[in-house]
């Protein structure tokens, strides 16, 4: 077993705390996984095989990667994960995946705040009707508690810090407009249907398995990747844009406790960050300093470009909610996460 699998098995169970852990193995059940291929979905994959969940995964690899399947199956060690390869703007393929199900954790949608900008009316298509599809579906086959990613991208250019859940302002690309639609859907089936739609807007996540060779690769990977290849790092700005950094296995808590929250607590939206702001000038030192303390060692000063349009400039998150609500309690620092996350980089990409 090499080096990086083996961390991967033992992030697995720590991804939970004890007491979630032990709820879930005491409490079996049928999970549908969508995005199950892709970043954050093959982490909650994985999570779910480890404590022994049957689990459907549903994604059709546009962004995804058999690899981290692979990864997520074999680091969980055992389990039981069936796949279904279709599409969610395919309303039949929807339904039948939700049959017997009773939790969906709604991930796939195409994010990228660029790549919505490049081609809104597929980003639209994905995750607004894919949305629905899969919503819609869920309520015809009873399904009584399903979790979706929103995204922090739905603040907009409400400017004031740290964010909370009921102050929004307008999106600010077509991107956030989508994700602030599926709000808007879950608030309305919640209310006319009674199905408990509770939505996660994440805040920037990174962890193991998160892309950095797609061309719309978020930050962290993409840096980690140019350091480890001796390439040029590009901040756009100035670099004190800041954002709150959420290791991957605060969402997967997240996801978990959401799904498992008091009928009170479901069919809301919360914040799922760690709470603190790091600006991009910090984070390139953090990352630096860390692969430092693996004998990479990066000596160039990065180059800046221009801010990209669409893009917040602060961001931190308010996570009282999700504490109170959902018992949320992040057990990544954005430090922490980085220590988890370099020597899977380093491992492929060195
Ligand atoms: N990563 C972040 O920082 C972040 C922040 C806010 C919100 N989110 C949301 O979290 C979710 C997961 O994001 P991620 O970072 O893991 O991205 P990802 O691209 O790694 O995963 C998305 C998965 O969805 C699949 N998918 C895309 N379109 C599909 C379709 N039409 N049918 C079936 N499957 C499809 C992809 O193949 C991929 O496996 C997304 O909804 C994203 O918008 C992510």
């Amino acid at each position: 077993m090499t080096e990086a699998r083996a961390l991967t098995t033992a992030t697995a169970m720590e991804f939970l705390r004890a007491d979630l852990f032990d709820q879930l193995r005491s409490e079996p059940r049928r999970w549908l996984v969508t995005g199950a291929a892709g970043f954050i979905g093959s982490n909650i994959v994985q999570c779910l095989l480890s404590a022994n969940q049957d689990v459907v995964g549903f994604d059709n690899f546009s962004t995804g990667h058999q690899r981290n399947l692979d990864e997520a199956a074999d680091g969980a060690g055992y389990g039981q994960l069936r796949m279904i390869t279709a599409d969610i703007r395919d309303r039949d393929a929807c339904r039948a995946a939700v049959e017997d199900v009773d939790i969906v954790l709604h991930q796939a949608a195409l994010g990228s705040v660029p790549r919505s900008m490049a081609d809104p009316l597929t980003s639209h298509d994905v995750n607004v009707t894919g949305f629905i599809n899969l919503l819609d579906a869920a309520r015809q086959a009873g399904v009584r508690r399903f979790v979706y990613a929103a995204s922090s991208s739905t603040y907009g250019d409400e400017p004031d810090l740290p964010k909370v859940e009921d102050r929004i302002g307008n999106p600010l690309s077509p991107y956030a407009a989508t994700k602030r639609i599926n709000e808007v859907y879950a608030a309305a089936y919640t209310k006319a249907f009674g199905i408990k739609a509770t939505g996660l807007r994440y805040f920037n996540v990174f962890g193991p398995r998160q892309d950095p060779d797609s061309a719309y690769a978020a930050v962290i990977p993409k840096w980690v990747s140019a350091m480890l290849r001796d390439e040029e790092v590009v901040i756009n700005g100035d670099g004190e844009t800041s954002r709150d950094f959420c290791f991957v296995a605060n969402a997967v808590q997240a996801n978990i406790r959401a799904a498992f929250a008091t009928d009170e607590a479901q069919g809301e939206v919360y914040n799922v960050a760690f709470g603190e702001r790091t600006s991009l000038n910090q984070l390139f030192g953090l990352l630096r300093e860390g692969l430092g303390r693996h004998q990479v060692h990066y000596s160039r000063e990065p180059a800046h470009a221009d801010f990209r349009p669409g893009d917040m400039r602060h961001s931190l998150a308010d996570i009282g909610k999700a504490e109170r609500l959902l018992g949320y309690e992040p057990t990544y620092s954005i430090g922490q996460g980085i220590e988890e996350a370099l020597p899977w980089y380093i491992e492929r990409f060195r």
